[in-house]
């Protein structure tokens, strides 16, 4: 073995600590239309023109469908233990429900096979935002309750035939994003006339009191499908969602500061993560959305706080900073200085701390005893240079630096279990189509050849010394 750096003495991470990479199944895998696979909203979505930066969209993406032997032997050589990857719904039922597409669930039962093969732990997400085109025809979508419910169907036969196969589920990735993009899409003015559209499938605006009672089925469809899955896996098998955690930082290190930044983080995630570890909406929430919104029975509000065996966040910025405040609600939010340093994204604010802060709030507000980071990364604007190498330093940069805070929550013995990084490889980022790179493996998307870049380097001596290097 080699040996190890002195460096990454003491900056080790838990035995059995999971090093994963993350993926979802309309960003990577092509063949949208291939074995029988219905139409996903995002099908649609992408194909509207205007819709996506250059009318980019996911008919080809990575032809993952294809090459994936290819992608699970690079992950392999890049350190990867553990995959999280998304499976998509019309491909399992074309209609969203009823007759089930033999060939869809192949796929899915090869790619499984194939990571058990190379030592890579399978974690499985239901639902990464492609929805059956069907559902959202025939119901409106999230809109009805009836998504909810057949959603539980589905994850309840998907645990069924991946059981002896999948231990770990995670029923949506990101609530938040799906609901309040797909639902209230907005035209921005960037200036000279122009606009841009903001936004997702369905590509909706519906107004603020609706929005909440597509939140409230949103976390009803997770509720059941825990229950579905539970009921339909062998014993061991676990379960929990992948939240996209709005998070407040203490301006400061220091008890009351601390305080006040659990109150902002419990009561700005009260539609999604509150409810759903808490079995209650808060009472700002159910003031602020006018006393009768939404409508839900206390039934549903068992349903939905359905016990899980972990939970999974997804982090990638800070939201809020805080301070606490002598006049209610007890706490102030700090605007973000204009001059605070970002990430390529316009919309990720870096701050490393937010890795140590996250994780810490779940397990103080809600006593979290198993957590699992289900995204982490950043966009790049990587290049293959003249030698064939890509260098993204500043990936590098942001990835020691955030798993650095990890390591600190860790040590002081905060319940994380595993780590994925957000991406496994370049892929179809939504609205911004192949206009953003957030992976460890840059892939040309003219010829679809893959290279592991410079962080991918990072990830593999990281995951090998289960240390930050
Ligand atoms: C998360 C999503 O919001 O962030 C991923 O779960 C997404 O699917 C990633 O690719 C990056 O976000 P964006 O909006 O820059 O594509």
């Amino acid at each position: 073995m080699a040996a190890k750096s002195p460096a990454s003495v003491g900056r080790r991470f838990p035995e059995g600590f999971y090093w994963g990479v993350g993926t979802s199944s309309y960003q990577i895998e092509g063949a949208w239309n291939k074995d029988g696979k219905g139409m996903s909203i995002w099908d649609t979505f992408a194909h509207g023109p205007g819709n996506i930066k250059n009318d980019d969209n996911g008919d080809v993406a990575n032809d993952h469908y294809h090459r994936y032997k290819e992608d699970v032997a690079l992950m392999k050589s890049i350190g990867a233990k553990a995959y999280r990857f998304s499976i998509a719904w019309p491909r399992i039922f074309p209609e969203g429900t009823g007759q089930p597409n033999q060939k869809g669930l192949d796929f899915y039962i090869r790619l499984v096979d194939e990571l058990l093969g190379a030592g890579i732990e399978p974690f499985a997400t239901l639902y990464h935002w492609d929805l059956p085109q069907t559902l959202q025809d025939k119901y409106g979508g999230w809109r009805s309750k009836q998504t909810a419910k057949v959603f539980a169907d589905y994850a309840g036969y998907m645990a069924a035939q991946l059981g002896d196969r999948v231990k770990h589920y995670f029923t949506i990735n990101e609530f938040r994003s799906f609901v309040e993009a797909g639902y209230q899409v907005i035209d921005v003015d960037v200036g000279g006339g122009k606009k841009v559209r903001l936004g997702g499938a369905p590509g909706l605006t519906i107004s603020d009191s609706e929005l909440k009672q597509v939140r409230h089925h949103a976390v009803l469809g997770h509720g059941l499908a825990v229950q579905a899955i539970r009921a339909h896996s062998p014993a061991g098998t676990k379960v929990g969602f992948a939240e996209n955690i709005s998070v407040a930082v203490p301006v400061i290190d220091a008890p009351a500061y601390v305080k006040a930044a659990e109150m902002v983080t419990r009561e700005r995630n009260a539609g999604f993560m509150t409810v759903m570890l808490e079995g209650r909406y808060t009472e700002a929430y159910l003031a602020e959305a006018g006393g009768g919104t939404p409508k839900f029975t206390e039934e549903e509000l068992k349903t939905i706080a359905s016990p899980l065996d972990f939970v999974g966040i997804n982090v990638y910025k800070p939201r809020w900073y805080v301070e606490p405040s002598d006049e209610p609600p007890g706490y102030r939010e700090i605007p973000l200085n204009a001059s605070h340093p970002k990430m390529q994204s316009s919309w990720h604010v870096l701050d490393p701390e937010v890795m140590y802060w996250a994780p810490r709030h779940m397990q103080k507000i809600w006593g979290a005893r198993s957590i699992f980071i289900t995204e982490n990364g950043c966009g790049a604007s990587d290049v293959v240079a003249k030698d064939g190498r890509v260098y993204d330093s500043d990936r590098v940069m942001f990835l020691r630096a955030c798993l650095g805070q990890l390591q600190r929550a860790t040590s002081e013995g905060v319940p994380v279990d595993g780590y994925f990084l957000w991406s496994a490889q370049d892929n179809f980022e939504w609205i911004d189509g192949f206009g953003k790179r957030f992976g460890l493996i840059y892939v040309d998307f003219d010829t679809l050849a893959r290279i592991p870049k410079l962080s991918a380097q990072w990830f593999r001596e990281a995951s090998r010394q289960n240390a930050v290097v």
